[in-house]
């Protein structure tokens, strides 16, 4: 029986994750955060202080890390046995993410670990080429954006909230920057998935996206 898949693409700060995890919950699916996976990769890359541009090293640690995810209400993240969730989520670790998924010999490697979360009853993908590249027969694929400025002052709020000190411009900028990177790099670049429906998040909550997805799906 084929396993129906749920691609969700867009840029960074669009709510992806978020609305991912959430419709997953609700449809009791598998989830897949591949930007997770590039953020392992860089993690260990820069444990090992390997160089970001020294692809023969990248695509060795690529391939032989351990990657273990536990979704029960937030993700966790294990690499080789330990966990490294906390440094996730950081700027460093996003920006390095970054630079390693720009490299084709890196993306190739990465691409059976992508594939094997496809399991009953359902997986819902999340990242920049779910629908184009690792998924592009998905049976739903969103792309879900909204404008740097809004997605800007979410991550900003999301900071101040945490109580770390935040500059709503220099975030701004680092996420127009970081668009940059993932729409022109040569190989699978951020690009709306042919048959996919584009949602605005802009000017939406987060439950009005979420709803629009499941009804996506559950009106087939
Ligand atoms: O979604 P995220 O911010 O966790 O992703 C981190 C980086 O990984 C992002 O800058 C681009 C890259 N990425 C990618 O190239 N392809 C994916 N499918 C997911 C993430």
């Amino acid at each position: 029986m084929d396993v129906p898949v749920l691609t969700i693409d867009g840029p960074s700060g669009a709510g992806k994750g978020t609305v991912s995890r959430a419709v997953a919950r609700h449809l009791k699916w598998n989830y897949l955060d591949s930007g997770s996976i590039y953020r392992s990769l860089a993690i260990a890359a820069l444990n090992e202080d390997v160089d970001l541009q020294d692809i023969e090293r990248l695509t060795a640690i690529a391939s032989t890390m351990k990657l273990e995810f536990h979704c029960e209400n937030e993700l966790q993240v294990f690499l080789n046995g330990k966990e490294i969730t906390p440094l996730l989520g950081t700027e460093t670790t996003g920006h390095a993410a970054s630079v390693v998924a720009a490299h084709p010999e890196v993306r190739a490697t990465l691409l059976q670990k992508q594939m094997d979360f496809q399991q009953l009853p359902g997986l819902v993908a999340d990242g920049r080429d779910m629908g184009s590249v690792v998924f592009p027969d998905a049976l739903y694929k969103v792309y879900l954006t909204a404008s740097a400025e809004e997605r800007g002052l979410r991550r900003y709020k999301q900071l101040i909230e945490k109580g770390i000190d935040a500059n709503l411009d220099q975030i701004t900028q680092e996420i127009e920057a970081r668009d940059w990177r993932d729409t022109q790099r040569a190989t699978a670049p951020l690009t709306i998935p042919s048959g996919a429906i584009e949602i605005d998040s802009s000017k939406m909550s987060i439950d009005q996206v979420i709803q629009r997805v499941l009804d996506l799906v559950q009106q087939g």
